[in-house]
This record gives structure tokens, C-alpha cells and sequence, in this order.
């Protein structure tokens, strides 16, 4: 079976990388192109044509949606006989890695080791049910959220109770500003309903939630960045506000710094004076942080296992 790619299908790589596993559990082909939507700069699986790629090294994203359509695009864009290596934590969908590439019709030889399963096999001929599971994990507006989305972003269908609290909480901002993290663009199409503010930087690192923010946020004030927070060479400078969500999950691990990281991010980026809104989850520690990167830091509300603060540079 062929499945075509949705736009201008190209022929860019015989060797593809999806994810960055440790260097030491698998060793990717030479030349590999990364086609992870984690990272900045990565080329989009999609628009590999079908059949074009001889080698494929897939570290496969926990959530079972967000896998299958991932296996199921590396299948598609692989040559028959084309070699797949697919690897990933036992404890985080490892051990449905073989199931999940049997139900194309594939078959696999599998290992573990490290913690880690491995599946290894060649691209049949043929494959079976691979376009319900492209349409399943392709991008959707969802009515009920009046949003583009899809799913392994952020919260993809549903809207997160941390962002739901600052929506409440945030006042109406004023001139330039960033949504750190800004997903799908939930937090940023409140701050664009003012019309005092005069531009807006969404910075996130997962290419298909800003893909989505693209589309959510048709406003000529919104400049998108596909970066990574922590990156210091980051351009903003002297913003009146930031407001954010931040990620306290790194690969699936809960990640504390991540957070930290952020409030660091968004003290340097402000102006004496400045405003960062930041909603997190109650039980993580940023107090600390708050008022190391912030000249005053407020406890805006604490409802539903959630907190909100206002930190003025
Ligand atoms: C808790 S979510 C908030 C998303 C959105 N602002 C909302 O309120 O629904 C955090 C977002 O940060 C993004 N993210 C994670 N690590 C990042 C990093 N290092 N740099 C930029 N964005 C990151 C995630 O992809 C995710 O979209």
C-alpha cells in the first residue's frame, strides 16, 4: 500500500533519525536526518516522499497515538526491504513497541537491553492498516476546543487545568511580550484579545504544536520561534510581560530544572519592571527560583492543586 504525503513529498535522506537516544544503546545510521519534531531545525517526516528511505532509527514517543502514527510514517516513507530499528524504555511503551509494529503486518525480532526493548525488522512489500492510524495522529481542528491540535502535543485535547487557572488569573497585558512553552497557542490567543499589546514572541520547541499556533493565531503581531527556552542566544530582550506554562517533563521524566530554566529565561528577557504570569503545578518548588531571577514575586491564587504568581524584575 501507498500512502501519499500530504504536500511536495521529497527525497532528502536514505537514512533517517527520529528522537535522540544515548549514544550508547544504538549507533544511527551515518548521515541520519533527524526527523524529530523536538528538534529545532528537524525536517518534517511528512514531507518525506514514500518509499524514499533505505534506513530508519526510531526512539518512539511514549503516548500509543502519538507512536503508532510516528511508526506508521517512518513504514511509509521506508523502501520494501528497508531496515527499522525501533527502541524504548521498557517502563515507557517498550513493551508494546512490538505489538504496536505487528499490526502493520511487520515482522520483528526484538532484544532488550539497558532498560530498553529493541525491535528490528525489513519493511514488507505490503502494509496493512496504515492510513486509519495516519488520519488518527494527523493534525485536527477539534471543535469543542475551536483549535488546531494533534495528538502528543501538550495537552492536545483538552485544556490543561495549570493554563486554565492563569486564563482566570491574568490580567489584560500591555506592549511586547512571550508565551514561553506556548504549545498551541491556548495562553497566546488570550494575551492577542488586548489590543494594547503590540506584538507577541511565541517561543516552543515542539514543531507540531507551533505548526497548530500558526493556524490558531492568524494576528500579524505573533512571531513564532522554534527554539529551545534554555538556548541563552535567544533574541527578546526588554519585554513588558511574559506569561507561561512551563514543561516539568523531559522525555516522559519529570524534569524540576526545566522549570527553573524558564523563570531564569524569562527574567533575562524583561525590562526592569517587567511581568512574568506563571501557572504551575502546587507541588513543584519554584518559589525559590521566583525570587532568586525577580525583585518581587506575589501569590496570585492557589485553587484545584495549582498556583499562579506574579513576578515583577
Ligand atoms: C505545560 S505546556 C504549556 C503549553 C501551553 N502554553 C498551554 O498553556 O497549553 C509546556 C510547553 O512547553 C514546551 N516545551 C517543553 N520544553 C521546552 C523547551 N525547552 N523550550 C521551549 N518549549 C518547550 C512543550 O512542548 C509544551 O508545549
Amino acid at each position: 500500500m501507498t500512502i501519499s504525503a500530504s504536500s511536495a513529498p521529497v527525497n532528502v535522506a536514505s537514512a533517517i533519525l527520529y528522537g535522540q537516544p544515548a549514544p550508547d544503546l544504538i549507533t544511527p545510521p551515518p548521515g541520519a536526518v533527524q526527523v524529530s519534531p523536538l528538534v529545532p531545525g528537524s525536517t518534517d517526516l511528512v514531507t518525506l516522499a514514500d518509499q524514499s528511505v533505505d534506513h530508519a532509527v526510531v526512539l518512539a514517543p511514549p503516548g500509543t497515538q502519538e507512536r503508532d502514527y510516528v511508526l506508521a510514517q517512518v513504514l511509509r516513507v521506508l523502501k520494501p526491504g528497508g531496515d527499522l530499528w525501533v527502541l524504548a524504555p521498557k517502563s515507557r511503551g517498550g513493551a508494546r513497541l512490538r505489538k504496536a509494529l505487528e499490526q502493520f503486518g511487520c515482522q520483528v525480532t526484538e532484544d532488550a537491553r539497558r532498560h530498553h526493548r529493541f525491535c528490528h525488522l525489513r519493511r514488507p512489500e505490503s502494509l496493512r492498516d496504515l492510513a486509519p492510524v495516519l488520519a488518527a495522529g494527523a493534525p485536527r481542528r477539534l471543535s469543542d476546543l475551536g483549535l488546531w491540535t494533534q495528538p502528543g502535543v501538550f495537552s492536545w485535547d483538552r485544556l490543561d487545568p495549570g493554563s486554565a487557572l492563569l486564563l482566570e488569573e491574568m490580567p489584560t497585558f500591555t506592549g511586547t511580550g512571550a508565551d514561553l512553552g506556548g504549545g498551541i497557542g491556548i495562553l497566546a490567543s488570550r494575551v492577542l484579545a488586548s489590543p494594547a499589546v503590540q506584538s507577541l514572541w511565541l517561543v516552543e520547541l515542539d514543531r507540531r504544536a507551533l505548526d497548530c499556533a500558526r493556524r490558531n493565531l492568524d494576528d500579524p503581531r505573533v512571531q513564532f520561534l522554534w527554539q529551545d527556552v534554555r538556548q541563552p542566544d535567544l533574541a527578546l530582550k526588554d519585554l513588558d510581560f511574559v506569561a507561561m506554562n512551563p514543561p516539568f517533563h523531559d522525555g516522559g521524566t519529570e524534569d524540576r530544572s526545566l522549570g527553573a530554566a524558564f523563570i531564569r529565561a524569562a527574567a533575562a528577557m524583561l525590562r526592569r519592571g517587567g511581568v512574568c504570569w506563571i501557572t504551575a503545578n502546587r507541588h513543584l518548588p519554584y518559589e525559590a527560583p521566583l525570587s532568586d531571577a525577580f525583585a518581587q514575586v506575589t501569590l496570585k491564587a492557589d485553587r484545584g492543586g495549582y498556583k499562579v504568581y506574579e513576578a515583577r524584575k
